[in-house]
């Protein structure tokens, strides 16, 4: 089989996408049209080339405009139900989706909307396309603190629905140590815990370490900047920690997919994974990623089960669950 067709028929499980980056301009027009929003935009052509960006600032400067289309309870299981069906054309038989509530809270849709949507997707995968899906609540770093906490308390009724939390948004000026209190009442209250650690962000080496000492997060979305420090690479390679890297992503929001962090990792044993981010904005779903990645970095059949193992061993399934998908 070509490499293309065994990257995307790979079972994997994808552990770092954001909902919100799934809005397809296709989705977004027809959003629009739905909910009597008048987009400066007049085709789905015009929506795809605003879609234009060079890195993560100007990047986020069109996504969370982008949502001002979802509102309701089946605007949110809409997005979802059409990324899992993709999802699941690329191989992914098991999902932990990032979602982003303050992004609709903070200009007036009930966060109830955002969740049940959500959860109505998920639940609808495992039944319609037999795959599994879970939330895990991210929170805009950008806001305040207070902000964060009165999120997660407002989450705390939908807890089963919710695996773990995270943090994105613009690092820049926002290190982990603002989110300390939220993060640890998130633990207490036994939630799974991951953060954003951007590429090449100011500092970025000593926001892992602290993410790693300080947070004690089970996960890293990205974090491939850690090579800068060997010690701490042998660290997360002792604990296991999981790395959720998104080479397609990279390769928009700096200049290059970061293959040799991603791949030196691999090799030394730590466990990285491959994933889309926001597929929809960067025009690569799971699968594509690991052609990508396999292309650039000349990787074998060999590797791209290890990155396909490692998904599953970082994933925050059930041991009984995972029996099942290994
Ligand atoms: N939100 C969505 N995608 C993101 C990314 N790559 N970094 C930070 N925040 C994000
Ligand atoms: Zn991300």
């Amino acid at each position: 089989v070509s490499l293309r067709d065994f990257a995307l028929g790979l079972p994997k499980a994808e552990l770092h996408l954001h909902l919100e980056g799934t809005l397809e301009p296709e989705l977004k027009f027809a959003l629009a049209e739905r909910n009597g929003i008048t987009l400066p935009h007049t085709s789905v052509e015009e929506i795809r080339a605003s879609y234009d960006f060079t890195d993560l600032t100007s990047f986020l400067a069109i996504y969370y405009p982008a949502m001002e289309v979802l509102q309701t309870a089946d605007d949110f299981h809409d997005l979802a139900w059409e990324y899992l069906v993709r999802a699941k054309a690329q191989g992914v038989v098991h999902a932990e989706m990032f979602f982003d509530p303050q992004a609709h809270t903070s200009r007036g849709v009930p966060f109830e909307n955002v969740i049940g949507g959500y959860r109505r997707a998920a639940v609808r995968a495992a039944d319609e396309l037999g795959i599994t899906a879970e939330l895990i609540l991210c929170f805009l770093r950008d806001f305040s603190a207070e902000y964060a906490m009165a999120t997660l308390m407002e989450a705390l009724p939908y807890r089963r629905w919710i695996v773990g939390v995270g943090l994105d948004s613009d690092e820049r000026d926002n290190p982990p140590g603002k989110f300390a209190a939220v993060f640890a009442r998130a633990k207490a209250e036994g939630f799974f815990l991951t953060m954003h650690c951007d590429i090449d962000q100011v500092g970025s080496i000593d926001n892992i370490r602290a993410v790693i000492d300080e947070v004690g997060v089970d996960r890293i979305d990205h974090g491939t900047n850690i090579v800068e420090d060997p010690a701490l690479v042998a660290i997360a390679k002792e604990r296991g920690l999981g790395f959720t890297t998104c080479p397609v992503s990279n390769s928009f929001v700096t200049e290059q997919m970061k293959s040799d962090e991603i791949v030196g990792l691999l090799r030394e044993g730590v466990r990285v994974t491959i994933n889309s981010d926001d597929p929809a904005y960067f025009g690569a779903y799971v699968g594509d990623n690991y052609v990508a990645l396999a292309e650039q970095a000349g990787l074998s059949h060999t590797d791209l089960v290890q990155l396909a193992i490692n998904s599953f061993e970082v994933s925050w399934i059930t041991p009984a669950r995972r029996a099942a998908y290994v």
